[in-house]
């Protein structure tokens, strides 16, 4: 295990100041542990001999610097990842909006798509999906792309099969895509109901009217200044009585706007935006 020492510390908060000010890629307030975890990792993968030898080169390589903000931001994901989340999702929430005669639903850090997809299968299987637009952003522009496609290796999807019995799913998951040259091509039917675009969360600014938003595993690897400033521009992008979806291990406890949320599910991190919330 490496450890940082304090010139690193200073290299570090340089190389992201340099990314921010060259390129507008704000990462400064992530969580540090994860953030020189990806730092060193990337160093050591490039072969740069320190992190300033990074700063040097992406200040001056537009390449360079994509390389380094692929490896800044994980995107692992999987369909149905968590599969209770999805029961509870299809039981508590789906039941609510399905009163709503147009259902707006924004997944933030959708990486490249698996849950976006699992999302519009929930719909459609709840027969909500005419009725349905999803935008799903993040701000890894090759991850957006792939999502965008939507073609997965064929190796995954007996994991995401397993993942989608779990989570209740009511049909054969191959009615969901086509299996062509080793890999799984999502239905077309899923995608029209998805703008896929690039946003970032700490930069840019919020989404009107969300019935709902499915954030998932992005906040775990922000500050808690940063993680409260995101909160809030999910509970102004909400309508009220909208629904906010966390990941396993994020939660709004800490944050400022708790108060204008009630728990909808605590254990499956979802919550209610209360109606009387300014
Ligand atoms: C671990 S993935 C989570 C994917 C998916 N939500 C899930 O739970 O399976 C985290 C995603 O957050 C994205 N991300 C990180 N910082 C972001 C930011 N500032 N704005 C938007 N997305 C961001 C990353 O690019 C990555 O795709």
């Amino acid at each position: 295990m490496e450890t940082t020492t304090d010139v690193e510390r200073i290299e570090i908060q340089l190389l992201l100041e340099a990314v921010y000010r060259r390129y507008g890629y704000d990462f400064r307030s992530y969580a540090e542990a994860s953030i020189t975890r990806r730092i060193h990792r990337h160093r050591n993968l490039n072969g740069y001999r320190s992190i300033s030898d990074i700063q040097h080169v992406i200040l001056h390589d537009r390449e360079a610097f994509l390389r380094l903000l692929h490896d800044l931001s994980i995107s692992v994901t999987e369909m149905f990842r968590d599969p209770p989340f999805y029961c509870s999702l299809r039981k508590c929430v789906l039941p609510k909006l399905k009163e709503l005669p147009f259902i707006r639903i924004w997944l933030a850090g959708c990486a490249t798509g698996e849950e976006v997809y699992s999302v519009a299968i929930l719909f459609q299987e709840e027969g909500l999906l005419d009725r349905v637009q999803i935008y799903a952003t993040d701000i890894n522009e090759s991850a957006i792309d792939k999502a965008r496609q939507g073609i997965y290796p064929l190796e995954q999807i007996q994991e995401y099969t397993r993942n989608y019995h779990k989570a209740g799913g009511k049909s054969a998951f191959g009615e969901y895509y086509t299996a062509r040259y080793g890999h799984a091509a999502m239905q077309a039917f899923l995608k029209q109901h998805i703008l896929f675009s690039h946003h970032n969360l700490v930069t840019d600014g919020s989404f009107g009217e969300m019935h709902l938003i499915v954030c998932r595993n992005v906040l775990i690897y922000f500050s808690k200044e940063l993680q409260d400033r995101v909160l809030h521009l999910f509970c102004e992008s909400l309508i009220e009585d909208g629904f906010l979806c966390l990941g396993s291990k994020e939660t709004l406890r800490y944050s400022t706007c708790s108060t204008q949320f009630q728990e909808w599910d605590p254990h499956e991190r979802i919550y209610r935006k209360r109606s009387n919330a300014s």
